[in-house]
């Protein structure tokens, strides 16, 4: 449908948006309907007379008797006496002139608009000492003086970085896929798994932002970002949507991998388990013990769920466009890592300044449960990284990816200033660091903004 958006012009988006057009110039056009007995009669009572016809004689009766007396009258006559000696009356005869006003809705006593409103009163202006992650008991409104510049700066990184999934040409896609030869039953294997395995988490991912997450971070300009990111966490499983409705794939089997598929929902059953609780209305922090559940779910989600687990997959599927196979599917694919690799570093920074506003909460208790659930992560993907290649496949096997994943764990432990917990493990996959290597964010988002606003291709190097 067009809309003034499509048109420079108000004067074309007026004649091209316009329900009624003239019909001829500078005529206008006359839209009512003369209501005459003649005009009512005829089509209407042969409209009527022929079906009932067609049905038996009372039921014909009772259509027919009442309708022609009514299609005979003229309109006056259908009027209420009373209505018509109303409308006949000038319309000042018909205002009583003592009778009070009353107004039909009672109006909300204002006291005063200099006044401030009571549970505004006192407010304090925000000063950047008072603002802190979590528990903060300033006011959440005000989003400057910003404390925590980084936040902001990935808000407005994040917005750069706008995509759309139906942007990405997926005509290439539907021919492999439909071709008998075009893939092999392994690499068809990769496809479902990683769209049935993605099309959920990155669900699980915005529940878990919007229902627990959110309330519980104290800061405006963190929210904000979550905001962003919560919105890009719909536009990523909208992505996996559009995959699976291209490759007219079954549905059913693809959304109910989660739990369906074990290497699949077991990633999926580990992270739900660190949601449940704090996803309670009633949850709040401020202790020790519900300040650690919070930090163990930052940590589930932002360093393991997109940390870890989404990363077996997101090589597979950019490994197969690097190979010129599924390049619409790889391309979206590419654009959702470009994402999580920000989210991911929001999720450790946060993290981090957690830990540094409240250095009681990083015991050697907590560290030595993060470094588990790190370790957790890594041997589930490496399963899952089994479960997707039983054999050797576009120039990766099970081995390497194991390798991979752990080089992937280490930097996330060392991200939140932990140990390294696997020696001398090498990145088998150099090519997919230049994609999401860190220090590299900056220039990747200036690249993506720039293809973003001639709408250009990704290039695969
Ligand atoms: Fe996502
Ligand atoms: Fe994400």
């Amino acid at each position: 449908m067009l809309s003034w958006d499509d048109y420079n012009e108000p004067e074309t988006a007026a004649d091209a948006t316009s329900r009624v057009k003239p019909q001829a110039e500078n005529k206008p056009v006359d839209i009512t309907v003369p209501v005459t007995p003649t005009t009512l009669q005829a089509p209407a009572a042969a409209v009527i007379d022929q079906p009932a016809a067609e049905v038996q004689a009372p039921a014909a009766a009772l259509v027919k008797a009442p309708a022609a007396a009514f299609m005979d009258k003229p309109a006056a006559a259908f009027m209420d006496k009373s209505a018509a000696a109303v409308i006949d009356k000038p319309a000042a005869d018909l205002i009583d002139e003592s009778a009070p006003l009353t107004p039909v809705l009672t109006a909300p006593k204002v006291e005063s608009l200099q006044t401030i409103p009571a549970e505004l009163e006192g407010g304090k202006r925000v000063t950047v000492d008072q603002k802190r992650m979590i528990n903060c008991r300033t006011d959440l409104n005000q989003l400057v003086p910003f404390k925590y510049d980084w936040a902001w700066q990935k808000y407005l990184d994040g917005c750069a970085n706008h995509w759309m999934p139906q942007e990405v040409n997926m005509t290439a896609d539907i021919a492999l896929w439909r071709s008998p030869t075009g893939l092999s039953d392994d690499e068809r294997v990769i496809v479902k798994r990683n769209l049935g395995f993605f099309s959920t988490a990155d669900s699980l991912v915005a529940n878990n932002l919007v229902l627990a997450v959110y309330r519980l971070i104290t800061n405006p300009e963190c929210r904000q970002y979550l905001l962003r990111q919560a919105f890009e966490e719909a536009i990523h499983t909208h992505a996996y949507q559009y995959c699976i409705e291209s490759l007219a794939m079954d549905e059913g089997e693809i959304f109910n991998m989660y739990h369906e598929i074990p290497s699949v929902a077991r990633k999926a059953s580990w992270a739900l388990k660190y949601t449940q609780e704090i996803s309670d209305p009633t949850f709040t922090t401020g202790t020790i013990e519900t300040d650690k559940m919070l930090l163990k779910n930052l940590i589930a989600y932002c360093c393991v769920l997109e940390g870890i687990f989404f990363y077996c997959g997101f090589t597979q599927i950019l490994s197969m466009g690097r190979r010129n196979k599924m390049t619409g599917t790889a391309e979206q694919f590419q654009y959702i890592l470009r994402d999580e690799s920000m989210h991911v570093n929001f999720g450790i920074d946060v993290i981090n300044q957690i830990k540094l506003e409240n250095p009681e909460l990083w015991d050697d208790e907590m560290q030595q449960e993060a470094i588990e659930m790190i370790l957790e992560g890594t041997q589930l993907e490496i399963e899952y990284a089994q479960d997707t290649m039983p054999r050797g496949i576009l120039g990766m096997n099970a081995n390497m990816m194991a390798d991979y994943l752990k080089f992937i764990a280490n930097r996330r432990l060392n991200q939140i200033g932990l140990p390294e917990q696997f020696a001398a493990v090498k990145n088998p996959f150099p090519w997919m660091s230049e994609l999401m290597d860190l220090k590299k964010e900056k220039n990747f988002f200036e690249t993506r903004v720039t293809d973003y606003q001639t709408g250009g291709a990704l290039n695969w190097d």
